[in-house]
């Protein structure tokens, strides 16, 4: 059984993934209304993971016995001025991500609540993967600059990102 100020975090975590979803998809349809189909395609796949995660935060809770409580979800920006604005803000996205992952890991070893902490050591995993990814895209769009070439060479790379 979730003690009650766990299942209280690990709802706002539900939260937080749902609003990653929301936040990759607004990404997504930004880069489709602007002719990149890769970063569009990309960010998709991006979102659907994030639901994944969610859906796993949700079974969890579930089976601990626990109540899941689904809440408003923040509103996400629906444009960016430049393709290395929206990854720049998904990697700063990402690692806020992982801050609450980490928190979360300190109470659930704080409550000795060990079936919560090996859940997520797989979210712990799973944040540096998330990071991994994002980090040389970022870098790379940070030299790529305004060059249209080599923008929709990258968009074309990325267009070949599977689920
Ligand atoms: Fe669910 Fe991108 O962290």
């Amino acid at each position: 059984m979730l003690n009650k100020a766990m299942e209280k975090s690990l709802n706002d975590q539900i939260n937080a993934e749902i609003f990653s979803f929301y936040l990759y998809l607004a990404m997504s349809t930004h880069f489709q209304q602007a002719n990149f189909g890769g970063f569009a395609h990309w960010m998709r796949a991006q979102a659907q993971e994030e639901m994944s995660h969610a859906l796993k935060f949700i079974d969890y809770v579930h089976e601990r016995g626990g109540a899941v409580t689904l809440g408003a979800i923040e509103q996400p920006k629906g444009t960016w001025p430049s393709v290395l604005a929206a990854f720049a803000d998904a990697q700063t996205h990402e690692r806020s991500i992982t801050k609450r992952i980490n928190t979360l890991m300190d109470k659930a070893i704080a409550a000795k609540d060990h079936a919560t902490a090996n859940l997520l050591q797989w979210f712990v995993k799973e944040q540096v993967e998330e990071e991994a990814t994002l980090d040389p895209i970022v870098t790379r769009l940070q030299a790529i600059g305004d060059a249209p070439g080599a923008l929709y060479y990258l968009d074309h790379e990325l267009g070949k990102r599977g689920a």
